[in-house]
């Protein structure tokens, strides 16, 4: 069955909808844009916005197998690219015979059989076409950054003893980054940008309805306009749409009629998730839910 090629940023965007992903206006651009160049694309924005989740849903609509690097300090090519299976090598070579010479030995333990297969060397080898996610890609050092370029601007791998690995097909690559530390100019220039940033009140309002629509639509509202009311605050980490998916399990869960004071302070560690930042919520925020007789009651001088 040959894949899904979207001809129009609208197709791509109902394709999204789909499976399930809302898309904004550019993130639809910039998906069709990618899988029409073949250029990466760089998504850049918070925490919980919805990056990682765009490029499992654009492999759903693609049809297209996800193959995921997840970064982390430290993380080297023998993790990310490929390494040899020392054991499997060694386990060969107690099996030759005494007067096999080196020549015989190299060529027996450098095939592709002795080679552990990772995500980047995955994506590049497959025959079918994936969707390459590299998530996270500010985890790393520039070093690794470097090797990345290379592999993402020829999309092949030189391995010294086997030769040039070269991709048979095009992969869709999406690069997410939290933004935590800021990416050398040389791999921004390589690929598109897309920067995700918190939903608008509309946006996140269908999205929470779309992963809770048993969540009556007046509450989903309320709890989408608090969420946007918290995260104009100053705080440590902002309640992302993760957060708004969660709040709304969970007030399902409880069976919660409203959200009101009460119900607020109970449930509100589900969106924030700071010691001081619970302080400043409850005050500025909690006191915003309480019903209006009782704030009248509340500015009365004590008798
Ligand atoms: N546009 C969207 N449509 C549907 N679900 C979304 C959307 N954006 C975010 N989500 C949901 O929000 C949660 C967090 O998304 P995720 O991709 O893990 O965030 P990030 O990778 O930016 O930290 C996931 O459960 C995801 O399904
Ligand atoms: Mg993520």
């Amino acid at each position: 069955m040959p894949a899904t090629s979207p001809t129009s940023v609208p197709e791509l965007a109902e394709g999204l909808r789909s499976v399930g992903y809302l898309p904004g206006e550019s993130t639809a651009l910039v998906s069709f844009l990618a899988t029409k160049l073949g250029k990466p694309v760089l998504v850049e924005g918070p925490a919980g916005v919805g990056k990682t989740e765009l490029a499992k849903a654009l492999a759903r609509f693609l049809d297209r197998r996800l193959v995921r690097l997840q970064c982390y300090e430290g993380l080297d090519e023998a993790k990310a690219l490929y390494e040899w299976n020392y054991r499997k090598q060694l386990l060969r070579i107690q099996t030759e015979s005494e007067d096999a010479g080196w020549q015989d030995v190299q060529g027996d333990i450098f095939g592709e059989e002795f080679l552990l297969q990772r995500p980047l060397m995955t994506a590049i080898a497959s025959e079918d076409p994936v969707v390459l996610l590299i998530d996270e890609i500010d985890k790393t050092d520039q070093e690794f950054e470097a090797m990345l370029l290379e592999l993402l601007s020829d999309f092949q791998i030189s391995i010294p003893e086997l030769g040039l690995i070269a991709a048979r097909t095009q992969p869709v690559v999406l690069l997410t980054s939290n933004n935590t530390r800021e990416l050398t100019e040389a791999l921004k220039r390589r690929c598109l940008y897309l920067w995700l940033d918190y939903p608008d009140l509309e946006h996140e309002l269908q999205i929470v309805r779309l992963h809770s629509p048993e969540l009556e639509e007046t509450m989903a509202r309320k709890l989408v306009e608090v969420v946007h009311m918290v995260r104009e605050l100053d705080l440590k980490k902002p309640p992302s749409i993760a957060e708004s998916i969660d709040w709304a399990r969970a007030l399902l869960l409880l069976g919660a009629q409203d959200i009101d004071e009460g119900t607020f302070r109970s449930t509100m560690s589900v969106i924030v998730k700071h010691r001081t930042d619970l302080d400043i919520v409850a005050e500025r925020v909690g006191v915003k839910l309480r019903p209006a007789e009782a704030v009248a009651g509340d500015a009365r001088p004590a008798a």
